[in-house]
């Protein structure tokens, strides 16, 4: 699939908009509300849609949340995606609180390998205070069970919040110095209604300095053809990999080869803009696999060029939480 003059050959999958965490960032404290069983893609009707994505030339998928892991039957559902022909790469994003050695082992027997963890402290308090959970050692256990049952790569996104976890960028940027991970800054994107104000935001360069003034410099690391958005570096005899994604001080919306499924079963094209394409209405209602390709076709035509985040125009800053969307 081609769109704006990119071709399209990833596809996100979002299976729930519920999680088991409460991270600052991402969900606002008060009351919120979440979308009605009903009203939830079942696993049957994500299948269908990941079969014509995969016709159309879709070879990636990427699992998101919500958390993935706490959505019931996710195993059997991984197993089924996991037996579509032209799907070549599939992954999943998670924080890793549901994960234990068993059920790791599962996963790599199905053909997951690679698995993206959102972790943004080393620190147990510092992680209680953002993820709203006394599960540090949980999670972190989970990682290093992903690492010793040789999943791999192991991606850490950390979100990076000045005085909430600026702290800890030189410690996460440090683990690539003893662990193959990859870990990723991101830059905090207002999104939805969190409690993060503006003023949490910390730049990539500021967040460089911080990491080449503990560990030294940071040298550039070539690009693969499937990379993602990260922009990536490492260390000094570092096996890891250090990654900044920038959505706000760099564009890279022209690079961008995903397409979203929402577990509303709509179709986002881009994760900045609330634009999104209803496919479950349509299936449920009987469409034939040529209808839905065309539905498909006619959301990747709204594929934006641009987003515009970073001139701080209120009204454009999408609403939709993170956990509605998957990342
Ligand atoms: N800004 C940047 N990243 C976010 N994530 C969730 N909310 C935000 C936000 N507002 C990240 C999580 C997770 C990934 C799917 O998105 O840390 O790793
Ligand atoms: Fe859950 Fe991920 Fe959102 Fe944290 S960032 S609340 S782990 S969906």
């Amino acid at each position: 699939m081609i769109a704006g003059g990119r071709p399209i050959n990833y596809l996100r999958i979002s299976v729930t908009d519920r999680c088991n965490f409460r991270c600052l960032y991402c969900v606002p404290s008060k009351k919120f509300s979440v979308i009605a069983h009903d009203r939830i893609a079942r696993y049957e009707e994500i299948l269908r849609i990941a079969r014509l994505a995969s016709d159309m030339g879709i070879t990636k998928v990427r699992i998101t949340g919500g958390e993935p892991f706490v959505r019931k039957g996710i195993f059997s559902f991984l197993e089924r995606l996991c037996t579509i022909d032209g799907l070549r790469d599939i992954s999943i994003t998670t924080n890793g609180s549901q994960l234990n050695p068993q059920r790791i082992q599962t996963l790599r027997e199905m053909g997951i390998t690679r698995l993206n963890f959102s972790l943004d402290t080393l620190d147990p308090a510092g992680f209680k205070r953002i993820t709203g959970r006394d599960r540090f050692n949980n999670v972190w256990n989970a990682v290093l069970a992903a690492h010793e049952a040789g999943m791999e790569p192991i991606k850490i996104n950390a979100v990076a919040l000045r005085g909430i976890n600026d702290g800890e960028i030189p410690k996460l940027a440090g683990l690539t110095l003893k662990y193959p991970f990859h870990v990723r800054f991101i830059e905090y994107m207002p999104m939805g209604k969190s409690d993060v104000e503006n003023g949490h935001q910390i730049l990539t360069d500021e967040i460089r300095e911080k990491i080449e003034s503990a560990h030294g410099r940071l040298m550039p690391v070539p690009r693969d053809a499937d990379d993602g958005p990260a922009k990536k570096f490492q260390l000094e005899g570092a096996p890891g990999v250090v990654g900044f994604i920038t959505p706000i001080s760099s564009h890279f919306c022209s690079e961008c080869n995903r397409l979203r499924l929402t577990s509303r079963g709509t179709l986002r094209p881009c994760l900045l803009n609330d634009y999104e394409k209803d496919i479950l209405g349509p299936l449920r209602a009987g469409a034939s696999d040529t209808d839905l390709a065309e539905i498909i076709r006619a959301a990747l035509v709204k594929k934006p060029k641009d987003h515009h985040l970073e001139a701080g125009k209120p009204d454009e800053i999408p609403v939709s939480h993170m956990t509605s969307i998957g990342g």
